[in-house]
């Protein structure tokens, strides 16, 4: 029986992989006018990372982390998320002592053991960002308004922004209690999942599906918020509105991630069955010095690349195809074709799309090979021509022919 690829992953093969290459290319032009720059960080970590970083009462870590032990005996995790393992690298390397603001991107994949359905995959992939030691409500926003830019310029359409403050741990301790007071009677109404987040995190109940019937009346965070947190949250808003970002104050979005505090936020879109969370991210100014830095605050996003793609599709958002091939070369006997393998090389070395055939194929099939692979150009040298010096230069869209010299070929194909 033939091996098939582990359940929740996908294989991006060509024809699909060129949209994948055009968000990137997206993502990293969009981070250069943003002055962010790319870090890569490892793609497994220490298990205690994300035990630390992203909470061990989170679903994540607690259900969804592919964590073996490695030959030393050392228990590793493959990253569910991005943001942990930038943080370690950050403290790592001492980018603290930068006088800059650091401010970093990634694109790569992440794993989480979740149950695979449209949109949701045990691989997947997120473009991210984080951006370490500001405290400034105006970065908070900056990151809301990247990823915004970001869908705007693939043109994702109807995409909204739910902000929230979550505000400080303090602040959640007490409206935790607040929470489990109020859910107190329904406890045992919950559905499974919020049942045991009653006890490990009640915050996570206000965004459950399931029981959103159960959170009507639910205290609301904004009012437990300190002045610090209101001021912050107020700049944020007023940065956005000032960008003519649009934006839904979410007091029920809670993120799946313990880490943040003050901002929250998601950015929703329609178009991927029951999921509509495209993205999230938020500010957290406890989780440098949690993971052993010093105490940096940060604030970032993580975009997920597979849920764009769906959405794209279902709206009808035509991805630029790449440039197809310049030129497809045909030698007609063994010299020719021996001469087409040099011209073919020179070719490419001065930036020209060229391909040949390498099936000894007839002429004919070499000719629809060309059309497969959309040639704006078929050059065709047969042995005569050889000794001629020349080659014929066929333009396909209007059957025209030129005969160009050989010596000449490569630079009269490149200005074209
Ligand atoms: P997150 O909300 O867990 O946040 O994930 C961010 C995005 O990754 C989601 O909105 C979704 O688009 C995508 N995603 C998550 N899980 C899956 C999955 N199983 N299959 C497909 N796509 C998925 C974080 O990961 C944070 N690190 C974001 C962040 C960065 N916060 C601050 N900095």
């Amino acid at each position: 029986m033939s091996i098939q690829k582990p359940k929740g992953t996908q294989d991006l093969l060509p024809g699909e992989i060129e949209k994948w290459q055009y968000l990137e290319n997206k993502a990293r032009d969009l981070c250069q006018r943003f002055n962010y720059k790319e870090i890569r960080s490892p793609i497994f970590e220490h298990t205690e990372l994300f035990s630390r970083g992203v909470g061990e009462t989170t679903d994540i870590v607690e259900k969804e982390m592919y964590t073996f032990l490695d030959k030393g005996n050392r228990s590793i995790s493959l990253r569910p998320e991005g943001t942990a393992g930038v943080v370690r690298a950050y403290v790592e390397n001492k980018l603290y002592g930068e006088p800059d603001v650091s401010k970093l991107y990634y694109i790569g994949p992440m794993f989480r053991y979740e149950q695979p359905q449209a949109g949701r995959y045990r691989q997947f992939h997120q473009f991210g960002v984080e951006a370490f030691g500001s405290v400034d409500p105006s970065i908070d926003a900056e990151v809301i308004a990247l990823g915004y830019a970001f869908y705007k310029e693939i043109g994702l359409k109807n995409v909204s922004v739910e902000i929230n403050s979550v505000g400080t741990p303090e602040i959640r301790s007490t409206f935790r209690v607040k929470l489990q007071e109020f859910f107190a009677p329904v406890k045992d109404n919950l559905c499974k999942d919020c049942k045991s987040r009653y006890e490990r995190n009640p915050l996570r109940i206000l965004d459950c599906k399931i029981d959103q019937k159960y959170g009507e009346g639910a205290p609301n965070i904004l009012d437990y918020l300190d002045e610090a947190c209101t001021t912050h949250f107020q700049a944020v808003q007023n940065d956005l509105t000032g960008m003519g970002i649009p934006y839904i104050i979410n007091p029920r979005l809670v993120r799946g991630l313990d880490y943040y505090t003050h901002t929250a936020f998601e950015y929703k879109a329609a178009g991927i069955g029951s999921i509509d969370t495209i993205g999230g991210g938020g500010r957290y100014n406890g989780l440098v010095e949690q993971i052993g830095g010093n105490d940096q605050p940060g604030v970032g996003l993580g975009l997920g690349l597979e849920r764009i793609l769906l959405v794209l599709q279902a709206q009808g958002v035509e991805i630029p195809r790449p440039k197809p091939l310049d030129v497809y070369l045909i030698g007609l006997g063994e010299a020719a074709e021996k001469e087409v393998t040099q011209l073919l090389y020179q070719l490419r070395l001065h930036g020209v799309n060229a391909e040949k055939d390498y099936l000894g194929r007839k002429m004919k099939a070499q000719m629809k090979s060309a059309d497969r692979f959309q040639a704006k150009y078929v050059a065709i040298l047969g042995d005569d021509e050889l000794s001629r010096g020349e080659i014929t230069l066929k333009t396909m869209a209007t059957g025209e022919q030129v005969t160009v010299t050989l010596v000449n070929f490569p630079l009269h194909v490149k200005t074209l």
